[in-house]
C-alpha cells in the first residue's frame, strides 16, 4: 500500500534543508522501491503569512491523514513580536499536541569523521551514543493557568503552570524503558524533586513502572547536576528521560558534544508509533536562503522515519551508511568543517548522499 509523508519545509532554512531530505525520498522512489508519496504544506511563519495562523486546519488535517510527517523548522525574527498565541512556535506546538505526539526521541550520536568538531576534548566524547527521551505534549509547555496578568498593585505578572499526570509520566517512562532495553539497559530518569511536587510525582511513578522492566537499570538525577554531567562525561549516560523543558535544554546542550546541532535528528511519536520527524536545530533565520545550512539531521530524520514508522529499516541504514560515506568523503558543511575537509552547501551535501545512495 502507498505510505502518505506530509512534507512541511516551515520558515528559515526549514525550506532549504526540508528540499535536500526530498531529494533523498525520491532516490528511495526511483531506485529503491519505496511506494511513497509526499504533499507539501504551510506551517509556522510562513503559514502565518499566507493564512494568518502558524497551523491552518487544512495542514493539521493532512498530517492526521498521513503516516508520517517530515517537518524543517519554524520561527523567525520577522514573526518575533507577534502575539505569542499566533506565533510560528504554536504551529509546532500544536501539531505535537493535536497528533498527542508525546514521546519525543533526541539521539545524540558522535560520528567518528566529527571527534575534531567537539568542543569538548575527543577522548571525552568519542563513541559517545545516548538517547534522550523528551515528554512532548506536557508539562510547563501545556500547563494551564498561563499567561501575563495584572495585580492589585498594577505591576504585571508571568505566570506559568508545571503540570503532570501520573498517566503523562507513566507512559513517556514505559517508552523510554522499551529503548533502554534495547540499547545498554541504562535509564537515567532526570527530575527536580528536590523543589518541585510535579517531578517528585515524575520521580515516584517512574520507580514504580520500572518495577516491571528488571532488564534495565533505573537511576534518577536532578537536573542541574544532569546538565553539568553531560558536559563532564557525558559517555555516563545511555537513556535519559525528562520532562518537556528539561527535555528541551538538554537535548541542545547533548547536541553540541557531537561538534554540531546540525547533525541531529528527531522523532516525536504517538502510541500507535505514528511520528513526526523534524532536525532538533531551529529555523536558523541569520544564515537562511544561504545555501550553507546542514541538510544532514532533515535527512538523518528521513531514516528515522523510516524506521520508527514506516517499517524499512533496511533503507534507514541505507541512509545513515550514506551520510558516514560523505562525511568519509571529507565532505562538509560550514558548521562542521575543520581544516583538511572540504566546504561544501547544502545542496552539495543533498547531491552528495544521493550520489552515494545511488551507487549503494
Ligand atoms: C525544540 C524547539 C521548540 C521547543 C521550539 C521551536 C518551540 O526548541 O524542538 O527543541 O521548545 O520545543
Ligand atoms: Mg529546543
Amino acid at each position: 500500500m502507498v505510505k502518505k509523508i506530509a512534507v512541511l519545509p516551515g520558515d528559515g532554512i526549514g525550506q532549504e534543508i526540508v528540499a535536500e531530505a526530498v531529494k533523498v525520498i525520491d532516490c528511495l522512489k526511483k531506485d529503491f522501491g519505496f511506494n511513497v508519496e509526499t504533499e507539501e504544506a504551510l506551517v509556522g511563519g510562513t503559514a502565518y503569512d499566507d493564512c494568518a495562523t502558524p497551523l491552518p486546519d487544512s495542514t493539521l488535517e493532512l498530517c492526521k491523514a498521513s503516516d508520517s510527517i517530515l517537518l524543517g523548522a519554524v520561527g523567525g525574527y520577522k514573526w518575533e513580536s507577534l502575539d505569542i498565541a499566533v506565533r510560528p512556535e504554536k504551529g509546532l506546538l500544536g501539531l505535537r499536541s493535536g497528533l498527542e505526539l508525546f514521546a519525543n526521541l533526541r539521539p545524540a550520536i558522535l560520528y567518528p569523521q566529527l571527534a575534531d568538531a567537539s568542543t569538548l576534548k575527543p577522548e571525552v566524547v568519542s563513541g559517545l551514543d545516548i538517547m534522550i527521551v523528551r515528554e512532548l505534549t506536557g508539562g510547563i509547555y501545556f500547563g494551564q493557568p498561563r499567561g501575563i496578568r495584572t495585580l492589585d498593585n498594577g505591576e504585571r505578572q508571568g505566570y506559568n503552570t508545571l503540570v503532570y499526570s501520573e498517566s503523562e509520566i507513566d507512559r513517556i517512562a514505559r517508552v523510554a524503558f522499551d529503548i533502554a532495553g534495547k540499547r545498554d539497559g541504562r535509564l537515567c530518569s532526570v527530575d527536580k524533586a528536590n523543589v518541585l511536587e510535579c517531578t517528585e510525582l515524575w520521580r515516584e511513578v517512574v520507580t514504580r513502572a520500572g518495577e516491571e522492566y528488571k532488564n534495565v537499570e533505573l537511576s534518577h538525577m536532578y537536573v542541574d547536576n544532569a546538565a553539568m554531567q553531560l558536559v563532564r562525561a557525558p559517555k555516563q549516560f545511555d537513556v535519559m528521560v525528562t520532562t518537556n523543558m528539561f527535555g528541551d535544554i538538554l537535548s541542545d546542550c547533548a547536541a553540541m558534544l557531537t561538534g554540531s546541532i546540525g547533525m541531529l535528528p528527531s522523532a516525536s511519536l504517538n502510541a500507535n508509533s505514528k511520528g513526526m520527524y523534524e532536525p532538533i536545530h531551529g529555523s536558523a533565520p541569520d544564515i537562511a536562503g544561504q545555501n550553507v545550512a546542514n541538510p544532514l539531521a532533515t535527512i538523518l530524520s528521513v531514516a528515522m522515519m523510516l524506521r520508527y514508522s514506516l517499517d524499512e529499516a533496511s533503507m534507514a541504514d541505507q541512509i545513515e551508511a550514506a551520510v558516514q560515506k560523505v562525511l568519509d568523503q571529507g565532505l562538509r558543511t560550514q558548521d562542521i568543517y575543520s581544516e583538511g575537509t572540504k566546504k561544501v552547501s547544502t545542496s552539495d551535501m543533498g547531491d552528495a548522499v544521493v550520489s552515494v545512495l545511488q551507487q549503494q
